[in-house]
């Protein structure tokens, strides 16, 4: 690859701008991950405390169960403190056979029968076995023998759950938004690259039209002249002019909607060839393939002549100027029609695949990297079609396909 002189500007702003959208996402994701690891941080401590709060509970109900007859003042006061005033975490009091016997926050189902509400608390047991172990109340009798056992059951406070999931919600919400503002603006940007391609391609062909049509008046002052008529200037004016005429009927079709006509594909290219053959090193052969069936798509024949042209001109530059081109053209069992244009050039770096098509994107001294732009407009705007690189491989070549719908009627007289 060449280091590009002249165009250093255009090539830099086309890395440096997917640089920047890599520097964005590490950024979007480090923020991500800081604001995910930070609300976890408070989630555990959280945690923790509700563990401990629970803990705390357990050990008053044990307390009380444990004080024999007679509540004195202070577990009265225990029990008011943590056991009623705890108001967020749900717990669950189970005997040794795990029936329920005391429940606190835990939300019941308005309308359930009294054994609908045993199975439901039942239930909820179940689930906070899989989230926390039980914590144990020790029934003890006077002598401090151990004679029957309760679980506390327990699960997080909503408060807990909702700041575990809150920072999840929080940047689903922001990268939503992210994408819906990322949409509209490449749909605004898009809306302004097509005003300015139909606005620049009518001026010019506006502007070339005045001059052109009076170079044609002049030209048949000349060839009304007996003694210029078959001079060789009339003539090379005369090709000159058509040359001028083509260039015009383009941009105007690119300035305007163009009307598509059904085309024999084949013979386009053939006419496209020639024209190139005259004009391209005597070193590069264009050779056509082709399967021998008539095959037509709705095409505009100025625009289509400019991808054509334009391919094959890429292909000669990367081949400098000596080697093959094969086009071959075929029709799909879907009646689509494929044109592969295979160079035996030097190919295309796979780190630069993703970026030949952009504007601007060039690796030749005088190169404006807008060719393979306009060509992948005029394929895919103006017909609907698909152009991709089939393939390439370093020093070897490269194959560009068309895909164009082909028109409904499929004719099979053989071509000439
Ligand atoms: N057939 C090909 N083989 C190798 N490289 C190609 C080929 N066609 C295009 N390219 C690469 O894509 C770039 C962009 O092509 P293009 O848009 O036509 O702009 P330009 O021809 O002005 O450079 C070229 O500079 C070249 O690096
Ligand atoms: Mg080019």
């Amino acid at each position: 690859m060449k280091a590009p002189l002249k165009d250093t500007g255009s090539i830099t702003v086309v890395r440096s701008r997917s640089k920047l959208n890599y520097l964005i996402l590490v950024l979007a994701a480090l923020i991500g991950a800081c604001s995910i690891y930070y609300s976890n941080i408070i989630a555990n401590q959280l945690k923790e405390r509700e563990r401990e709060q629970v803990e705390l509970f357990a050990k008053t109900l044990e307390t009380i169960a444990n004080e024999s007859g007679d509540f004195n003042n202070n577990v009265m006061l225990l029990f008011e403190e943590i056991v009623v005033a705890n108001e967020t975490i749900p717990v669950i009091v189970t005997q040794k056979d795990g029936a329920p016997k005391i429940h606190k926050n835990v939300r019941i189902p308005k309308g359930l029968t009294q054994a609908e509400t045993t199975i439901f608390l039942k239930e909820q047991v179940e689930k906070m076995r899989n989230l926390y172990p039980p914590i144990v109340i020790a029934n003890k009798s006077d002598d401090g023998e151990v004679f029957n056992y309760e679980y506390i059951f327990y699960q997080n406070s909503m408060l807990l759950t909702q700041l575990q999931y809150f920072p999840y919600v929080q940047l689903s919400v922001i990268a939503i938004f992210f994408v819906v503002s990322y949409l509209a603006f490449s749909y605004s940007r898009t809306a302004e690259q097509n005003r300015v391609w139909v606005g620049l391609a009518k001026e010019t062909a506006h502007q070339l039209g005045t001059p052109l049509s009076s170079l044609m008046a002049w030209l048949e002052y000349l060839k009304s002249d007996p003694d210029l008529e078959n001079r060789e200037i009339t003539r090379e004016l005369g090709k000159d002019i058509k040359k001028l005429e083509l260039i015009t009927n383009r941009f105007s079709s690119i300035g305007s909607v163009p009307v598509l006509q059904e085309e024999d594909i084949f013979q386009v290219i053939r006419n496209s060839v020639n024209y190139l053959q005259t004009r391209i090193s005597s070193k590069v052969a264009i050779n056509l393939h082709f399967e021998g069936e008539r095959v037509t798509a709705e095409i505009n024949k100025p625009l289509f002549d400019w991808v054509i042209e334009n391919l094959c001109k890429n292909a000669v530059d990367a081949m400098s100027g000596s080697g093959v081109i094969d086009i071959y053209v075929q029709r799909t069992v879907e009646g689509k029609v494929i044109v592969d244009i295979a160079d035996s050039g030097k190919g295309i770096p796979k780190n630069l695949l993703t970026q030949i098509f952009q504007p601007g994107f060039t690796t030749k001294k005088r190169g404006w990297g807008l060719g393979l732009t306009l060509v992948k407009r005029i394929v895919e705007h103006y017909h609907k079609g698909k152009i991709f690189i089939k393939s390439s491989e370093l020093n070897a070549g490269t194959t560009f396909r068309i895909i164009l719908n082909g028109s409904a009627s499929l004719t099979t007289s053989k071509a000439g």
